[in-house]
């Protein structure tokens, strides 16, 4: 049975990782989100697609992530900071993937997840949601 893909998709352009401090980084410092892409293709499990990505519309509370997979809601994540929250993602990537339709009960969700969710989107399947 081949192992279901998700999509990982990770804004490398916002300016902050820091959701007491936005938009404080220079721009010659590097953007963290292009940190955090390097870190996540080095961890990912198969099954998980990394996606660089110019802007999710969440710039002032950055780095923002967003999960997707055919048949599933789109969840978007703010607030991330590469060096403290690569293990949150990697364990909300793997339950988003083997949740039906992406729905992983709030609990058991990383306590980031729990308290940076910025959006949510139905399945572009159920247009009646
Ligand atoms: S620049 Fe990252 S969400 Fe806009």
């Amino acid at each position: 049975m081949p192992i279901e893909t998700v999509d990982l998709l990770v804004c490398t352009t916002c300016r902050s990782a820091s959701p007491a401090n936005p938009l404080a980084m220079p721009d010659h410092d590097g953007r963290p989100g292009a940190a955090l892409v390097q870190a996540l293709q080095e961890a990912a499990p198969e099954g998980l697609r990394i996606i660089p990505v110019e802007c999710l519309s969440n710039c002032s509370r950055g780095c923002t992530i967003a999960l997707r997979k055919p048949g599933a809601w789109t969840y978007v994540y703010g607030n991330l900071a590469p060096e403290l929250h690569l293990p949150a993602i990697l364990e909300g990537a793997q339950k988003y993937r083997a949740a039906a339709q992406g729905l992983v009960p709030w609990r058991e969700r990383p306590e980031h997840f729990r308290k940076n969710c910025i959006a949510r989107i139905p399945p572009l399947e159920a247009p009646n949601v």
